[in-house]
C-alpha cells in the first residue's frame, strides 16, 4: 500500500458520499430514515470501532481486542444516540458548536471569520486488497462545504491500523486550516501510563513513563528539521496500569510519519477518558485552503496489543519490514565507516587501507564519511567550509572517488558515501551563488548551527539542486552502492524568499524532502541510503519509507548506545539501527569498554565499525574477526525475526537482555548485558521468551572460548528456557555474552 502524501489537488475527494448532512438548518431534527451506523475498522486481533449516531454524530467506541458482534455496539451506545451532539468525545472533534473545551483536531478559519465547525457522518465505504482493508468514512460540515475524509488502513496480519485525514475546501471561496491533525483517538479506561521519548544530540530516545493527570500532556517540536532531536513523534499508552510491562496488559502505541514539526496531544478531560490528537504541529503553520483544494495529513500508525509493550513494538516492526521502511526485509551489509577512525584527515591511502582491513576482517562494505568534496578555500577539511560545493576534492584524493569505490569492489566491499546536501557552509561557493535558497528571515541575523545554514527545501530551484547533489555523487562512479544522508542542524529565523505565505514554509520544506526523495527513489531503486541527523535527530516513519536504515546516534560508546537502542527499539526496528563498534577512550564519552562488550552491543542491531583499524592489536583483531563472522549467522534473525526485550537496562538490576526469534521459531539469538558491578552476585538469570515450548535447542555461546555458563553446549526444550531459564554469570560491570539457539 502507498503511504499518504500531503497534496493539494482540485479533486473534491468526498464526491463519493452521500450528501444528506450538508446545508442543514442549524437545529436539525433526526432524519427519520437514519440509522446508526456501526463502521468495525479490523485487524486479525484488534478492532477499532467508529460509531455514528442517529445525528451523524462519529465516536470511537472501541479500540482494543476483536469483539465478534459488532452489531452488539448499535444498543450499547445507546447513551450517544438519542442526542445530537452527546457528551462523549468525538472522533475527530472541531473547533465550534459544542465541542468547547476539547483538544481538537480541526480547527476552520472560514472566508467570514467564522470559526465554527460542526462534522456529521455522510457516509463510508470499504475496500479490500489482501493483508490491507481501507476504510474511508466521510464527514460533512452543517453549514460550509467543508468536506473530510478519515482514511484507515487496516493492515491485517501486522495488527496496524494506519489512519489519516483529507480536508476538502467545497466552497466557493479560500479557508484558513489553523489546525488539521492526522488523526484523533479516544480511550476510556482507569489509567493511562504514556511512555515517551525525549532526548537530545547523543541521547536519543531516552525513555519516560509518566501516569497521565487531568490535564493536557503535549509532546512536540517545532524545531523543523531534525525533527526527532528533542522529541520523537511516537508513544505507548499503557491502560489501567501505573507500570510499564513487556508482557502484560493492554497497550496502544502510535507513531506520527513526517519528518517535520509534530504535535501530540494527550488529553484526560473532566469525564476520565483520553483523547490522543496527533499530527503535524500548527505552529506557525496556518494553511490556506483554496476553493476544491483537499489537504491530505500525514499518516498516523497505531497498533494494539494485550499482551504488554513487546508484542506492540513487534507489530510495529513488522509493519515496518512490510510496508513502512523502504527496502524492509532485506537485509543491509555490515560496514566500516570512516568518521570516527579518520575524519577529516585523510588520502586516498588512508581509504584504501582501510579498505584492505576491511575486506580482511570480513565486513562488507566501506563507507567514506564527511571531507571528501571542496576546493582551494573551501576545502572541506574540517566543518567551517564546503557545504554545498559537492565537487571532489582534487588535492585530497586526486584519484577519483570512482577510484576508491572500484577498489572496494576489488576487494570485495561494497561502497558508500557521505553527502549533507541540505546545507551550505557561509563558506562555500554555493553560499556565494544563491543567497537566497538559504533560509532566513530578511534584515535578521542569519544564525549559523555548526557553521552552517539550510536551504529552503521550499523552493523548487533547491529540491532541483538537493536532488543534483544526490544523482551527480551517484555519478561519481557506477560503484556507489549507499548513501549517507546527513542533516546537522534546525530550523532557525525560519523565513523563505520564495513563498509568498510564510506560514507554509515548515510543511513545504517537508513536502520539497519528500519530493526530492521520491525522485531519488524513482531513479536510484536499489541504492541503500542512510538517514543520518547528527546521529538520530529523524528518526520517524515518514523519512523511513524511503530509507533504508537510521545512523541511531552519533553517541558510539556501548554503554550509552544500550538505552538509546532500547528506547528506539520500542516504536522502530532494530534492523534499521546502525550500530558501530568504535574505539576507546570512547569519542564523545571517553568511556573505555571493552571490544567484546562494544562488539555485543553493536550486534543487536545493523553491525559496523568506525575506528581504524589498523589500530587494532593482533589480539583484538582474533576477536573483532570472530564477532564479525559469528554475525553472519545469526543476523537474518534481527533483520527477519522477532524482538523479545528480556530485561530492561531502565530497571534498578542494572541488567539488559534481549533476543531475536525466527518466524518458525526453529532459531533464536540471545544478548545479555551487565551495566554495573553486581557485588558478588554472579549469575543473571534471564528466562528467554518467544519459543517454541516443545521444541528443545541445543544453546551456543558464540565468540568465547569458554562460556560464561556452565549450561551452554547442551539443548533444553522451549519451556525449560522460557519458564526457568539460562543462567550466565555476569558480575562485572560490561560482561556480556550472546547466545545463539537452534532447533534439533
Ligand atoms: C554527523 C553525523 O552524525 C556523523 O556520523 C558524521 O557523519 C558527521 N556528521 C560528519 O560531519
Amino acid at each position: 500500500m502507498k503511504r499518504s502524501l500531503i497534496l493539494a489537488s482540485l479533486a473534491l475527494l468526498c464526491c463519493i458520499f452521500p450528501t444528506e448532512a450538508k446545508k442543514k438548518a442549524t437545529e436539525p431534527a433526526p432524519v427519520p430514515e437514519k440509522k446508526i451506523v456501526v463502521i468495525p475498522v479490523e485487524t486479525e486481533n484488534t478492532q477499532l470501532i467508529l460509531h455514528a449516531n442517529v445525528y451523524g454524530s462519529l465516536r470511537t467506541v472501541h479500540y482494543g481486542q476483536k469483539i465478534t458482534d459488532v452489531e452488539q455496539f448499535t444498543n450499547f451506545y445507546l447513551h450517544t444516540s438519542g442526542k445530537r451532539y452527546g457528551s462523549a468525545l468525538l472522533t475527530y472533534p472541531t473547533v465550534g458548536g459544542v465541542n468547547v473545551g476539547t483538544t481538537e483536531a480541526l480547527h476552520v478559519k472560514y472566508a467570514n471569520g467564522d470559526h465554527n465547525t460542526e462534522l456529521f457522518y455522510a457516509g463510508h465505504k470499504q475496500t479490500q486488497k489482501a493483508n490491507v482493508t481501507v476504510t474511508e468514512v466521510c464527514l460533512r460540515d452543517t453549514i460550509t462545504d467543508l468536506q473530510i475524509k478519515l482514511v484507515y488502513e487496516a493492515y491485517a496480519k501486522e495488527d496496524v491500523i494506519v489512519c489519516h485525514s483529507e480536508i476538502t475546501n467545497g466552497g466557493k471561496k479560500a479557508v484558513e486550516l489553523i489546525n488539521y491533525a492526522s488523526s484523533a483517538l479516544q480511550l476510556k479506561a482507569n489509567k493511562y501510563l504514556l511512555t515517551h521519548f525525549h532526548g537530545s544530540w547523543a541521547e536519543e530516545m531516552t525513555v519516560e513513563n509518566e501516569l497521565l493527570g487531568r490535564d493536557v500532556k503535549v509532546i512536540e517540536t517545532r524545531i523543523g528539521a531534525s525533527a526527532t532531536k528533542y522529541n520523537n513523534p511516537a508513544f505507548m499508552i499503557s491502560l489501567d496500569t501505573e507500570e510499564f510491562s513487556e508482557n502484560k496488559g493492554e497497550v496502544i502505541a502510535g507513531a506520527l510519519a513526517w519528518s517535520g514539526n509534530f504535535k501530540l496531544a494527550f488529553e484526560k478531560d473532566y469525564r476520565g477518558d483520553l483523547n490522543i490528537v496527533s499530527g503535524i504541529n500548527p505552529h506557525a503553520s496556518t494553511y490556506q485552503l483554496k476553493a476544491g483544494e483537499s489537504f491530505v495529513t500525514p499518516d498516523m500508525i497505531y497498533t494494539f496489543s494485550c499482551k504488554g509493550a513487546g508484542q506492540a513494538s513487534r507489530n510495529l516492526h513488522s509493519w515496518g519490514r512490510n510496508y513502512g521502511i523502504y527496502g524492509g526485509g532485506k537485509i543491509n551489509p555490515t560496514l566500516l565507516n570512516s568518521w570516527e577512525g579518520a575524519y577529516f584527515n585523510f588520502t586516498t591511502s588512508t581509504l584504501t587501507g582501510m579498505i584492505d582491513n576491511a575486506a580482511a576482517m570480513g565486513l562488507e562494505m566501506f563507507v567514506l564519511d564527511d571531507g571528501w568534496f571542496g576546493n582551494g578555500k573551501y576545502a572541506r577539511n574540517d566543518d567551517h567550509a564546503g557545504l554545498g560545493d559537492w565537487e571532489l576534492n582534487t588535492e585530497k584524493l586526486p584519484e577519483g572517488i570512482d577510484y576508491i569505490a572500484n577498489y572496494a569492489h576489488e576487494k570485495g566491499l561494497k561502497f558508500g558515501i557521505w553527502i549533507e546536501p541540505e546545507m551550505v557552509n557561509p563558506n562555500s561557493n554555493l553560499a556565494n551563488q544563491h543567497p537566497d535558497w538559504v533560509i532566513q528571515s530578511p534584515g535578521r541575523e542569519n544564525y549559523q548551527s555548526r557553521q552552517q545554514w539550510i536551504l529552503d527545501l521550499s523552493n523548487p530551484a533547491v529540491q532541483d539542486f538537493v536532488f543534483g547533489v544526490f544523482d551527480r555523487t551517484m555519478q561519481l562512479s557506477d560503484k556507489i552502492d549507499y548513501i549517507k544522508w546527513d542533516c546537522n542542524r534546525m530550523i532557525h529565523s525560519f523565513g523563505s524568499t520564495y513563498l509568498k505565505d510564510q506560514d507554509r514554509l515548515y510543511i513545504e520544506y517537508v513536502q520539497g524532502f519528500y519530493k526530492v526523495l521520491q525522485r531519488i527513489r524513482a531513479k536510484y531503486p536499489d541504492t541503500l541510503i542512510q538517514c543520518c541527523s547528527s546521529g538520530g535527530s529523524r528518526v520517524e516513519y515518514g523519512q523511513l519509507a524511503y530509507f533504508n536504515e537510521v545512523w541511531t546516534s552519533d553517541n558510539s560508546d556501548a554503554l550509552s548506545r544500550v538505552k538509546i537502542q532500547y528506547g528506539t527499539s520500542l516504536i522502530y526496528p532494530p534492523f534499521i539501527m546502525g550500530a558501530h563498534v568504535s574505539a576507546v577512550p570512547n569519542h564523545q564519552t571517553k568511556l573505555v569498554t571493552p571490544l567484546k562488550f562494544r562488539f555485543d552491543v553493536a550486534c543487536a542491531g545493523r553491525l559496523g565499525l568506525e575506528l581504524q583499524p589498523k589500530d587494532f592489536t593482533e589480539k583484538e583483531r582474533v576477536l573483532v574477526d570472530r564477532c564479525i563472522a559469528s554475525y553472519e549467522k545469526y543476523r537474518d534473525l534481527i533483520f527477519q525475526g522477532d524482538l523479545y526485550r528480556l530485561v530492561s537496562p531502565y530497571e534498578d538490576s542494572e541488567r539488559y537482555a534481549l533476543m531475536y526469534v525466527s518466524a518458525d521459531k526453529s532459531r533464536a539469538v540471545v544478548f545479555a548485558y551487565s551495566l554495573g558491578y553486581h557485588h558478588g552476585e554472579k549469575t543473571f538469570k534471564i528466562r528467554l521468551d518467544g519459543l517454541d515450548g516443545a521444541r528443545k535447542y541445543k544453546v551456543e555461546e558464540l565468540n568465547v572460548d569458554k562460556s560464561c555458563w556452565k549450561g551452554s553446549g547442551a539443548s533444553y526444550t522451549g519451556d525449560f528456557l522460557m519458564y526457568s531459564g539460562i543462567l550466565p554469570v555476569q558480575e562485572y560491570t560490561y560482561d556480556s555474552a550472546v547466545f545463539y539457539l537452534e532447533a534439533e
